[in-house]
């Protein structure tokens, strides 16, 4: 590509991004603002299903968090923001002890679930991701049947098989797919399209009932149609589940989330209502971020 296709490329990213971010502006200033803006008083008083406590993490030398202390609140949506490399992702990945695995990661701080240290060495890592379900970018079904790919958490987690067809079919019916599988369910899951695979990798979280599901930019490899029906399950999970999802979509995030959480080069720079982040936020980078000045 010469450099004359690389600029227009970039003026039609950034003029996307503007539109993205004005859009997202209108969509917060229309949201109800039903609760008071986060406080020391709120977060004393409102009740919190996890909170980082200055956590910070590297890969090797490399400091790619510093210092984050966020509060996530029971049956909320917490979005987090930033631009691609802030470290969204590895916050998302720390709050289910998912970098364990890679050799390199190390972190400080704390990460509580129900006021419990989840770095604690007590910690029974399947028992915990038990508690804590990830859903990814890009769906990641099992090669198996749609019906086995919710039985397996159950199975793993030594579940009476007679329980299988009501989990099955209530976990499909949760995640919106049960009438368009109930007929197909010994079908491979390969064969459903990449929305309906999402939801199946949504419904396979729910197997093993969790009490927090982290979404790390869940609809990114989806059209808008498959993207809105994600986007309405996620505000219906809350009822009954603790929703974080990383974002880089902001009407997204002024959509389904109640509270958001803008990530700049590894440092939380605020955190507050959605409406307020996309309303009045109170630094400049923020506004900058939001209304797609940079990112
Ligand atoms: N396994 C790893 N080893 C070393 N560095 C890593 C590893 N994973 C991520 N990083 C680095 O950590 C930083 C944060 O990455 P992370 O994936 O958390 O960002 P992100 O905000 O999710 O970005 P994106 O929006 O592009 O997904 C980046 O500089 C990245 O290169
Ligand atoms: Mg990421």
């Amino acid at each position: 590509m010469s450099n004359g296709d690389d600029e227009v490329l970039i003026t039609k990213q950034k003029l996307d991004r503007e539109k993205d971010a004005a859009i997202a502006i209108k969509i917060a200033s229309e949201l109800t603002d039903e609760h008071e803006i986060v406080s020391e008083e709120l977060i004393r008083t409102h009740e919190l299903k996890m909170e980082t406590i200055n956590l910070s993490h590297w890969y090797g030398d490399k400091q790619v968090l510093s210092g984050i202390s966020l509060p996530m609140f029971k049956n909320r949506v917490t979005a987090i923001i930033g631009a691609s490399g802030c470290g969204k992702s590895t916050f998302l990945r720390d709050l289910n002890r998912m970098n364990d695995l890679i050799s390199s990661a190390r972190i400080a701080g704390q990460v509580l679930l129900d006021d419990q240290d989840i770095y604690e060495k007590n910690v029974d890592l399947n028992q915990l991701r038990k508690r804590i379900g990830m859903v990814f970018q890009k769906a990641n079904p099992f090669a198996m049947s749609i019906e086995n790919n919710i039985a397996y958490g159950p199975y793993v987690h030594g579940i009476n098989e007679k329980e299988f067809p009501r989990i099955i079919e209530g976990c499909l019916r949760k995640a919106v797919l049960w009438t368009e599988v109930k007929d197909r369910l010994g079908d491979t899951a390969l064969s459903l399209s990449g929305g309906q695979q999402q939801r199946l990798c949504i419904a396979r979280a729910l197997s093993v009932e969790p009490e927090v599901i982290l979404f790390d930019e869940p609809c990114s490899a989806l059209d808008p149609h498959a993207t809105a029906k994600i986007e309405d399950l996620i505000t219906k999970l809350k009822e009954e589940y603790t929703v974080v999802i990383v974002t880089h979509n902001m009407q997204q995030a002024a959509r389904v989330s109640d509270y958001t959480a803008f990530f700049n080069l590894g440092e939380l720079i605020e955190f507050n209502r959605t409406k307020k982040i996309f309303s009045s936020p109170e630094r400049k980078m923020t506004e900058e971020y939001i209304s797609g000045r940079f990112g």
